[in-house]
């Protein structure tokens, strides 16, 4: 198990040597602990990345091409291994981290393919007494940050393009989960990638991190997912040095069932949209809206479904829904719940904490929620699905979209013109219509309003990565 920081294909302790414990959210137990870097390690992750972009970014876009192949096929000779990591420090049912690492990997193999075909232009100017030429060289090095909700897969959705572009990168991985962001690094050198183009820095203090990095003349950009409130505050801080950024923040999805829906393909892709990785992602259904007709024939059946839910350790055979990451997300989820309750809302199933060691919520249902409660304006981050029944099409699209983010949204109706309609009408950068996942590196992943800045995957994810330069020419 790598428990070191990378810094130019090195694995040494922090500067300062301290250690970050890792806790397995199963039991609550320490697992192990990594070296924590410090601002001086984050500094010189970025110095050494520098130096190792110069050469990549000059070697033929079929060469990096072919290090990202090696590097999916790589990801994926090791799944058995690193679903056991995740699951070990993410807590996630096991079937559930095979499929991030398959996810994970395919960043891979999608942006090799993207790699050869990063397009420029050149046009003749309007006047006539020139060419235009545009082209796209990498952005340089790219300060990353990422969450702990998918330890393997949004690493590589980051990665891969960045350096099929010819960029270098320096990484904060989360303190929750750093095993994972570690070993992913290790195969990925073993696949060919060079030494110092992938920098991995674990740190206990990721303001001061963070600061360090960006603050480093070298750094050009800086791409992030996690939530909208640190989101803004990294915006901030790349502000001052007018840093490229992309971020993908939060969401609020709201999961709409018309009446005409097929019920148990409702159910089933509700299911989907809000248990997928145990509730942690961030493109989870968080506010169900059910027309009058179907809901109460909806919240019972999806009450049904959540209740046969198994929650427990994710290496437990059958077990579909692992722990919460930390115990202040079942303190924040029981608050939304408690709340919602107090306004009105009726349980169906659950609702409550489960006494056990670890951090575990029951899969829980809410009926006749109010479109107000507190409930529909946070994102819950857990195994809990409010339904709010509506009746006026206009009224529920008003409170769908009333709210500040645009990441996803679900629409289940068997009128596809409709279905098209309503999608249309959703300020959300994704819409799953009669699908309850909408994830794919081979389409562009982001969000509107304050969910986020920026695609990942599809071809304008390489884009992300690259400048544009344009060259007035005269021949
Ligand atoms: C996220 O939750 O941040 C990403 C979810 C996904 O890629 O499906």
């Amino acid at each position: 198990m790598r428990d070191q920081i990378l810094i130019g294909g090195r694995w040494i302790d922090g500067s300062e040597g301290e250690r970050i414990p890792v806790l397995d959210p199963a039991t609550g137990d320490e697992i192990t602990s990594v070296a924590a870097g410090t601002p001086a390690d984050a500094t010189a992750a970025v110095d050494v990345a520098s130096k190792a972009q110069i050469g990549w970014a000059a070697t033929a876009p079929r060469e990096r091409a072919e290090v990202l192949r090696a590097c999916w096929s790589t990801l994926l000779d090791h799944q058995d291994e690193l679903a056991e990591l995740i699951t070990r420090e993410h807590g996630k049912p096991l079937a559930d981290a095979k499929g991030e690492v398959a996810y994970a990997a395919e960043f891979f193999r999608w942006n090799s393919e993207e790699t050869v075909r990063i397009h420029g232009m050149i046009a003749t100017a309007p006047s006539g007494a020139n060419k235009i030429i545009v082209r796209h060289p990498p952005v340089g090095v790219v300060v990353m940050v990422t969450p702990w909700n998918f330890p393997a897969a949004m690493i590589t959705r980051k990665v891969a393009p960045a350096i099929g572009a010819g960029n270098a990168v320096a990484i904060k991985p989360p303190k929750e989960t750093p095993l994972t962001a570690l070993r992913v690094a290790e195969l990925l050198q073993d696949a060919g990638v060079p030494d110092g183009v992938i920098n991995v820095v674990p740190t206990r203090n990721s303001g001061s991190w963070f600061d360090a990095a960006t603050e480093h003349t070298a750094t050009r950009m800086v791409s992030f997912t996690g939530s909208t409130e640190v989101g803004r505050v990294l915006l901030r801080r790349c502000a001052d040095r007018v840093l490229k950024v992309a971020m993908e923040l939060g969401g609020n999805a709201p999961f709409i069932v018309f009446d005409d829906a097929d019920l148990d393909a409702a159910v089933e892709g509700a299911m989907v949209a809000k248990m997928r990785h145990s509730a942690e992602t961030c493109t989870a259904a968080n506010r169900f809206f059910a027309e009058a007709g179907i809901a109460p024939a909806f919240t019972e059946a999806l009450a049904a479904a959540m209740s046969e839910v198994k929650v427990g350790n994710g290496f437990d055979d059958g077990v579909t829904c692992g722990p919460m990451i930390n115990p202040a997300a079942i303190e924040s989820i029981g608050t939304l719940v408690g709340a919602a309750v107090g306004a009105g809302a009726e349980v169906a199933t659950g609702g409550s904490p489960i006494d056990r060691p670890g951090f575990f919520y029951e899969p829980t249902v809410l009926g006749n929620v109010e479109p107000s409660s507190p409930i529909t304006r946070e994102e819950i981050f857990g195994p809990v699905a409010p339904v709010i029944t509506f009746t006026d099409h206009d009224e529920m699209i008003r409170h769908a979209n009333d709210t500040e983010m645009g990441l996803t949204a679900y629409v289940y109706t068997q009128d596809l013109a409709k279905g098209l309609a309503t999608a249309e009408r959703m300020e959300s950068g994704m819409v799953g219509l009669n699908r309850g996942a909408v994830s794919d590196p081979a389409a562009p992943f982001g969000g509107m309003k304050q969910s986020g800045l920026g695609r990942e995957g599809a071809s304008e994810g390489i884009y992300e990565f690259c400048e544009t330069q344009y060259i007035a020419a005269s021949w």
